[in-house]
């Protein structure tokens, strides 16, 4: 089958690529730079290069495709970083419609049933919307959770102040999960295109306390005494701000750890269970971090 890819060679994007090109599918990935074409080529895949902004762009390439995985990708200039990933959900979606591909496998995020209140995912909650109100194509939206590699912002943190911390609350319950496993899963409703309609698929590997992610970053970088700290969401902001995030995805952000704090981010989540967990866990995780941490 011919898929269409956005999200270059990012984190999902790039093994799923890998693993629809072993499958032997016809798979083309989107990237905004010329420079990585040889790599996308070399995986076996073609690249189109363009941007997520441009629908006439997004058109042509979709066009012919039986399925496309969308995705939108951070960008930190926004002035209005909610309404940015809408507008740009809103394009992907326009290009879908104008292309004629009846299958779409769109990735969201846990807390996108939250239209205000939860930072970016609030944006993802316009981009799932956009896409509900195309007629006669089959959407399968995945809501995972929050990345592992988030962690690794924590790095300088640790490095520095020798603790990690944010606004997610006291032992607040994490919900967890890694890139590949997301890619996993996007090519396995891909390979199957079995959905129909609107549906939403959770995508979690691992649900853990913030005390316990601070004990396996921790004793993975020889550190095992590392404590999470709780911060407040004005501390959380001006940490992020100083970690040299623009003021409006320091808000965002801040506003997204707030939401996961209440428990209204990951509401709809815990509604659902029991879900079967995806395979790559904390313990897993924390190797790639001291890996990373080592190399900083
Ligand atoms: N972090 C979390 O906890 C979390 C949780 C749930 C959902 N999410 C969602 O996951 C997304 C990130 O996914 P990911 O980690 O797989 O992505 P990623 O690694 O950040 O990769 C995105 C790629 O998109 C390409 N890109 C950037 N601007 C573009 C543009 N204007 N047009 C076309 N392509 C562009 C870039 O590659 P090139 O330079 O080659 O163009 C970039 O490497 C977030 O944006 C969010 O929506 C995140």
């Amino acid at each position: 089958m011919k898929y269409i890819v956005t999200g270059s060679l990012g984190h999902i994007s790039r093994p799923l690529a890998e693993k629809l090109i072993a499958e032997k599918h016809e798979v083309t990935v989107i990237t905004s730079k010329t420079a990585k074409v040889a790599e996308i080529e070399a995986l076996g895949a073609r690249a189109a290069v363009g941007s997520v902004e441009d629908i006439a762009f997004l058109t042509d390439t979709f066009r012919g495709a039986d399925a496309v995985y969308t995705m939108v990708p951070p960008f930190f200039g926004a002035p209005d970083w909610k309404k940015h990933i809408a507008g740009i959900g809103e394009n992907l979606a326009a290009a879908v419609r104008a292309s004629g591909v009846k299958n779409v496998v769109n990735l969201s995020s846990i807390g996108a049933h939250m239209p205000d209140g939860c930072g970016p995912v609030s944006g993802l909650y316009f981009v799932e919307k956009a896409f509900n109100q195309l007629e006669n194509v089959h959407v399968r939206h995945l809501r995972p959770g929050f990345f592992f590699y988030n962690f690794f912002g924590n790095i300088g943190m640790i490095r520095h102040m020798g603790i990690i911390g944010s606004n997610y609350g006291s032992g607040a319950n994490m919900a967890l999960v890694h890139p590949n496993d997301i890619a996993s899963v996007a090519a396995e409703e891909l390979s199957a295109l079995s959905f129909k309609g609107k549906s939403i698929r959770y995508i979690v590997g691992d649900e853990r306390t913030t005390d316990e992610i601070a004990g396996a970053l921790g004793s993975a970088i020889g550190k095992p005494d590392l404590k999470w700290v709780d911060f407040t969401d004005q501390d959380t902001k001006a940490a992020l701000v100083q970690a040299g995030l623009p003021e409006e995805i320091a808000r965002n952000y801040a506003e997204m750890g707030s939401a996961l704090r209440s428990g209204e981010m990951a509401r709809e989540y815990y509604a659902q269970k029991p879900l079967s967990l995806q395979p790559v866990k904390l313990a897993d995780f924390a190797r790639e971090f001291a890996v990373a941490y080592a190399n900083s």
